[in-house]
């Protein structure tokens, strides 16, 4: 039986370099198998989503992820159109959507949702985003471009910009490349450092350091990975006023970059990469969102089928 069958998906620190690794494989299948070879990995079967914050990327791509291993899928896109606003529980919809699903998929803005989630459902919970704390599938969509435009992991140094408080896919990502021999630099406006708690524990496998100037390590990175100051996590809006636009990659940044660094953003970007860098062989950034495609197919394949596929 492959150690994925049947099991939820909470946490990256779940997660072993071994079992990524069984990811990657799969996505790597996932990716060279002929469509309608593809399309058997689950015929039948049905992905069911509830989304409690807004998403594009990772519901369209669990969706698209979905058909293209042959099954369908169904949810809450909108919890305003749903008996949520009648009072319906989180509890009594993840158990309603059970019946419906053979596999859910879960973003709340709560931190431990997806964990109580899946004590509640008869069928395997994948969480996609819980509060600010855990973004699971997005760090494996993270690592896995990252071994596949690098062809390593290891070895790497890795700079991580941005809102290291706030941003969610930071902490899974961290965890993710604690199970590898990287340098990461944490780039972050004072106010927005990481937050000490969370790091606690990966510091004894994670070589880091903090810095607030992007310019005093640009040029010794492999990969920059930018990300959002999430504004709807601010408890004080005066607060986000100070630290917005703190970072901005722009061609002037890039031309002191590595010439083969990558540039990476778990998206949606606001101002912090311009979109002049776009067109440069340095962004990564739509190629990763592609590659959610592709990981969270091989993820549902594992889930779903006893002896993977
Ligand atoms: N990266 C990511 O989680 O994007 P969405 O919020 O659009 O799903």
């Amino acid at each position: 039986m492959n150690d994925f069958f049947q099991k939820d998906i909470i946490s990256i620190r779940d997660l072993d370099k071994q079992k990524l690794e069984t990811i990657f494989k799969a996505t790597d299948k996932v990716i060279n198998l002929d469509p309608n070879q593809r399309r058997e990995i689950a015929r039948g079967k049905t992905l069911g989503y509830l989304f409690f914050e807004p998403s594009t990327r990772t519901r369209l791509s669990f969706e698209a992820a979905m058909a293209s291993v042959g099954g369908t899928s169904l949810g809450i896109a909108d919890v305003t159109s749903s008996s949520t606003q009648k009072g319906e529980s989180l509890a009594d919809t993840v158990k309603i959507m059970s019946i419906y699903s053979d596999v859910l998929v879960l973003r709340h803005s709560l931190d431990g949702s997806s964990r109580f989630a899946a004590e509640i459902s008869s069928e395997p919970i994948i969480n996609a985003g819980s509060g600010t704390e855990e973004h699971p599938t997005q760090a494996i969509q993270d690592l896995y471009t990252i071994k596949n435009i690098k062809k390593k992991i290891d070895g790497l140094k890795i700079g991580i910009v941005g809102d290291l408080k706030y941003g969610r896919t930071v902490y899974s990502l961290l965890q993710g490349l604690g199970n590898y021999d990287v340098n990461v630099s944490l780039i972050s406006p004072e106010p927005l450092k990481i937050r000490s708690d969370s790091v606690y524990e990966i510091k004894k496998r994670l070589d880091f350091s903090e810095t607030t100037n992007l310019e005093d390590v640009i040029d010794e990175l492999d990969v920059v990975y930018v990300t959002r100051i999430q504004k709807e996590r601010f408890p004080d809006e005066e607060e986000y006023i100070k630290v917005k636009g703190s970072y901005v990659i722009g061609l002037d940044l890039l031309k002191k970059m590595k010439d083969d660094a990558i540039i990476m953003h778990p998206l949606p970007r606001l101002d912090e990469i311009s979109t002049e860098v776009d067109k440069t062989p340095q962004a990564k950034y739509f190629q990763q969102a592609k590659f959610g495609k592709y990981t969270r197919a091989a993820l549902l394949g594992l889930i779903l089928n006893e002896n993977g596929f």
